[in-house]
């Protein structure tokens, strides 16, 4: 997919600055003023030096006015040093604000976006992008104010009273200075794809970094440190060549600038000697040009490093605003109602899925549980069940066919009513680097302390957190890597008994945990279970025993299903399967 345009990055700025629209007014406003009033002081400088050149000699009058032209010069200096001052402070809290809520909008944004968004994308890079942006902003707002409205001013405004002294220095000085903004222009566009190319790449260094880091263990494991120098080696060997080719041709169009500046100088003081010799200026129109001149040149050498650092952000910012223009996958229809889970049951009709074009993983899938039905899924590695979770829980929209709760299509119900009406503990539980009471509380966000270490203890939790010197306090590291598989798991299990939905998925959810602890939860589970719609997935049969019904999965298909007796007694899957994990048990 292209990158957004410009425009689309101003739009996005825009409707983040819109709320502050009349606090942004008054510091342009007060910038401007600002600006106009440090113009004018060298129109007094002029009237002074005329002055100090004029017939008279000196006398009492001339230093009268000599020094109430100063006074003008300190009052129209004072005025435009107010201005910037109080404009400032204005202006930095304005932009907090902006950039906050930028930050805040990415945020929220990603986090809507659907499971397959988060398989093809980079955790690392899209918490890069997103302080990217803000900070996109932030160079842009910097840009307009401390650079591109002084400069408009200067240039306009010194133009403009020039040319009531001499047409012929103004035309010449716009001439030239129009000729240096083109060339400002024309390399600073050219600069642009390697621009864009820079901050792509320094997304994958971030992406290809957070990688390895999270991949820790197997760099460890398959003594690979090496091999994966030699990625990111070759990945910021990228970068760096690009960062350097932007360095230089930026540093190119400064020398040219300076050169500009150097003929502009001469040019100008050469027709005012001309003029001047012709009794068309006078002394202080010396001073007025030698003003505006330092003036101008002061603000114009901003002007290459201004339009460097626009399209730097507008690069920048592009990615996230890529992301920020992306569709949600998954969302709300408009007439989405609250889903009501009265009984419980599930219906998969027709059901068409894959992940992506090619990877069909359900072909006219049909799948009934009834209301309270405790239902098992077993099946080889790969064959759909976790998807058939996914799907349930509508993290991904299906193709074709529909998946009803109490007849109610899950698509057109909002995704909250239906993610609060199910409880899945997941095969895999990833944690928040919170302690453990707070992530245990993420079940029911309201559940007491006393609440959430009674479903701790059903979930035996309690058994490895009181042994924790800091107990429920304790912190569980990224993703909970402090713990075991099978703590963690039981975490979860803690979680699903505080939620008490009316669905209860577990997969593989016991997978971890060895069978004396497995034994033991099982009567938690048990409990769990009881009047809720229950499916479970599982390897281990003898965790699925006592369900109503066990469903054999194939490819996608459900192959068989029937009671663990029924299905023992015939020839399939089931039968293998079964044989295969009792023959350890029997031996
Ligand atoms: N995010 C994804 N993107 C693309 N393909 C996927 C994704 N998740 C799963 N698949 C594929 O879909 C198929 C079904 O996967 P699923 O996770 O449902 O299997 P499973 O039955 O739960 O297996 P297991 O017993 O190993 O957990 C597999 O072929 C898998 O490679
Ligand atoms: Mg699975």
């Amino acid at each position: 997919m292209a990158l957004p345009s410009n425009k689309i990055v101003l739009k996005v700025f825009g409707r983040h600055l819109w709320p502050y629209k009349w606090l942004s007014f008054l510091v342009l406003a007060a910038i401007i003023a600002g600006e106009i009033s440090h113009l004018i002081a060298p129109i007094y400088y002029k009237r002074f030096f005329d002055t100090l050149a004029g017939p008279n000699a000196v006398s009492e009058n001339i230093i009268a006015s000599l020094i109430g032209i100063l006074v003008m010069v300190l009052l129209f200096h004072g005025i435009g040093w107010f201005m910037h001052g109080w404009a400032i402070p204005v202006s930095n809290y304005l932009h907090s604000k902006v950039m906050a809520d930028l930050e805040r909008t990415g945020f929220s944004y990603i986090l809507s976006h659907s499971s397959s968004f988060f398989g093809n994308n980079f955790t690392g890079s899209l918490v890069r992008k997103i302080r990217r942006l803000s900070r996109a902003y932030e160079d842009l707002a910097d840009g307009v104010e401390f650079r591109f409205l002084p400069i408009l001013v200067t240039v306009v405004g010194s133009i403009l009273v020039i040319s009531y002294r001499s047409t012929l220095i103004a035309g010449v000085t716009a001439g030239m200075l129009g000729l240096f903004i083109l060339i400002n222009y024309v390399v600073a566009v050219w600069k642009l794809k390697y621009d864009e190319k820079r901050a792509t790449l320094d997304s994958e260094v971030t992406g290809v970094l957070a990688d390895a880091i999270t991949n820790n263990v197997n760099v460890r494991l398959f003594t690979s440190k090496k091999h994966e120098q030699g990625i990111f080696f070759a990945i910021t060997e990228q970068l760096r060549k690009i960062q350097t080719l932007s360095w230089n041709l930026g540093e190119l169009n400064q020398t040219i600038q300076f050169g500009i500046m150097i003929v502009i100088e001469f040019v100008v003081m050469f027709i005012a000697i001309k003029l001047w010799s012709q009794g068309q200026l006078t002394i202080g129109d010396f001073a007025l040009l030698q003003g505006y001149l330092v003036a101008l040149f002061a603000n114009i050498r901003q002007l290459g490093r201004m339009i460097r650092d626009t399209y730097e952000a507008f690069a920048d910012a592009k990615e996230m605003v890529e992301i920020l223009e992306e569709p949600h996958g998954v969302t709300d229809s408009k007439s989405a109602q609250e889903l009501e889970v009265p009984h419980g049951e599930i219906v998969f009709d027709n059901v068409n899925f894959s992940y992506r074009k090619t990877r069909h993983v359900f072909k006219n899938f049909d799948l009934e549980i009834k209301p309270k039905e405790k239902v098992a899924l077993v099946g080889p590695s790969g064959s759909g069940k976790t998807t058939i979770v996914q799907l349930l829980l509508r993290f991904h929209n299906i193709q074709r066919g529909q998946i009803r709760i109490d007849d109610q299509v899950i698509a057109h119900v909002t995704q909250d009513s239906l993610r609060k009406n199910i409880a899945l503990v997941p095969q895999d539980p990833i944690l928040f680097h919170r302690s453990l009471m707070e992530n245990m509380r993420y079940g029911k966000r309201d559940a007491t302390d006393e609440e959430v270490i009674e479903a701790a203890k059903l979930a035996h939790c309690d058994v490895f957190v009181n042994k924790l010197p800091e107990g429920y306090d304790t912190f569980v590291g990224e993703r909970g890597i402090k713990l075991s598989g099978g703590e963690r798991q039981r975490i979860a299990i803690a979680r699903a008994i505080l939620k008490n939905a009316p669905i209860l998925i577990l997969d593989e959810a016991t997978s971890s945990l060895d069978s004396h602890s497995e034994a033991l939860i099982q009567d938690a589970l048990e409990n769990l279970m009881k009047n809720k719609t229950t499916i479970v997935i599982a390897h281990r049969l003898s965790t699925i025993l006592k369900m109503d019904r066990i469903m054999v999965m194939d490819s996608g298909q459900v192959v068989d299903s029937g009671t663990h007796k029924k299905l023992v007694a015939k020839e399939g899957i089931y039968k293998k399967l079964w044989e295969i994990q009792s023959e350890g048990f029997i031996a």
